[in-house]
């Protein structure tokens, strides 16, 4: 089966869920603030607006993944996450990704190795992306 259905499915399962207590983003958040230095870029931001950004995001990425380009938003996206903006290098998008996928692995019904496969699939091109735009700015 394909990466972008699998993908797609489990995310509708995780959003579902509990759509209005965010469980999902929030145990997100709670791993990948285990990092002190990701935990200071967070600092003043106003968390219940960032679940609402990172559901966006996600989409964004499966964008990437069919399109294999980017779109016009996470261009913008990816500026605004260079040295001159928020300053996140790579080794905390690695943490991004490792925090999503231990998320997906409790709190998905039906993971399997599979699935979790299908999300690393899915957001690796769009990370990558990212990542090289911040590598490229100064
Ligand atoms: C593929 C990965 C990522 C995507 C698609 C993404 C996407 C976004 C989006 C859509 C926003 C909101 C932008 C806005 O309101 O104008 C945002 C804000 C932000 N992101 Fe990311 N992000 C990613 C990775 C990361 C990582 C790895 C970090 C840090 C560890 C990070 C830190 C932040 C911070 C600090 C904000 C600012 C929130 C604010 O000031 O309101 N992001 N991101």
């Amino acid at each position: 089966m394909d990466c972008e259905f699998i993908f797609r499915k489990s995310f509708g399962r995780v959003i579902s869920l509990d759509p209005f207590g965010n469980v999902f983003f929030k145990r997100f958040y709670q791993r990948l603030f285990v990092s002190p230095e990701v935990r200071e870029k967070f600092r003043n931001v106003d968390m219940s607006k960032q679940y609402i950004a990172l559901e966006r995001s996600l989409l964004l990425l499966v964008e990437f993944f069919v399109d294999k380009k980017p779109g016009k938003a996470l261009e913008k996206i990816a500026v605004r996450h260079t040295k001159s903006g928020l300053d996140i290098p790579p080794r905390m998008y690695d943490l991004w990704l490792e925090a999503m996928l231990e998320t997906v692995r409790e709190m998905d019904p039906d993971q399997n190795d599979e699935v979790l496969r299908a999300w690393k699939t899915v957001l690796s091109g769009g990370i990558k992306y990212m990542t090289d735009v911040y590598e490229q700015s100064n």
